[in-house]
């Protein structure tokens, strides 16, 4: 078994709310050694029917706002704190963000990532165990134990936000920036992805 498939779940049945809403099971997406993780909440309509994650309207702002930074979805990994779509859409239920967390560990703990970047309330206050006002705290980066292991994670608004409320545009952007400056990201070639001419 190749080492992309260890990250891949193929067969859960721990949610059973989750096994009768998803019509698949959604896998984070990107290199293995990427250097940002981004984590969200959960598939939406649109994760659960094409199996990738944020591929929907929240997708195409977090690709834009990538672009913005000088990076591209291929550079970074995506992943999402469940796997399975929730029915008709709502925050996954404490019970299967438990169930479905050694998943999401064992993909920090291969990635070894130098920023885990948040999307959102869920993501936040899942990995580091507390509330999160996430307008407020975008942009903070916080070390955090997981599954033992120090990391650092910086908040992000969810890239939906954006869509209802036009002034966390500039909190969306401005938090992948920093992240983008963390991983090294040289932007001075004008927000193309630092991959471009290899
Ligand atoms: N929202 C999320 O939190 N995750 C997705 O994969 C898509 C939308």
């Amino acid at each position: 078994m190749g080492e992309m498939e260890d990250l891949c779940v193929t067969d859960c049945t721990r949610c059973p709310a989750l096994v009768d809403s998803r019509s698949r099971i959604v896998n984070g997406t990107g290199p293995e050694d990427a250097d940002l993780l981004f984590v969200g909440e959960g598939p939406g309509a649109k994760e659960d029917e094409q199996g990738e994650p944020f591929v929907g309207r929240s997708g195409t702002v977090l690709d834009d706002g990538l672009r913005d930074v000088g990076l591209a979805r291929g550079d970074v990994r995506i992943s999402n704190c469940v796997r399975c779509r929730p029915p008709e859409n709502r925050d996954p239920k404490k019970d299967e963000l438990a169930n479905c967390r050694g998943y999401l560990e064992r993909e920090i703990d291969r990635l070894d990532p130098d920023v885990i970047v948040t999307l959102g309330k869920v993501p936040s206050e899942h990995l580091l165990e507390r509330s999160v006002a996430v307008t407020k705290e975008a942009g903070t980066l916080e070390d955090v134990r997981i599954g033992g292991t120090p990391r650092r994670l910086l908040i992000c608004v969810h890239p939906a936000a954006t869509l209802y409320d036009r002034s966390q545009e500039e909190t969306f952007e401005n938090a992948l920036q920093r992240a983008a400056e963390l991983a090294g990201v040289d932007d001075s070639e004008g927000g193309q992805s630092r991959l471009d001419g290899f």
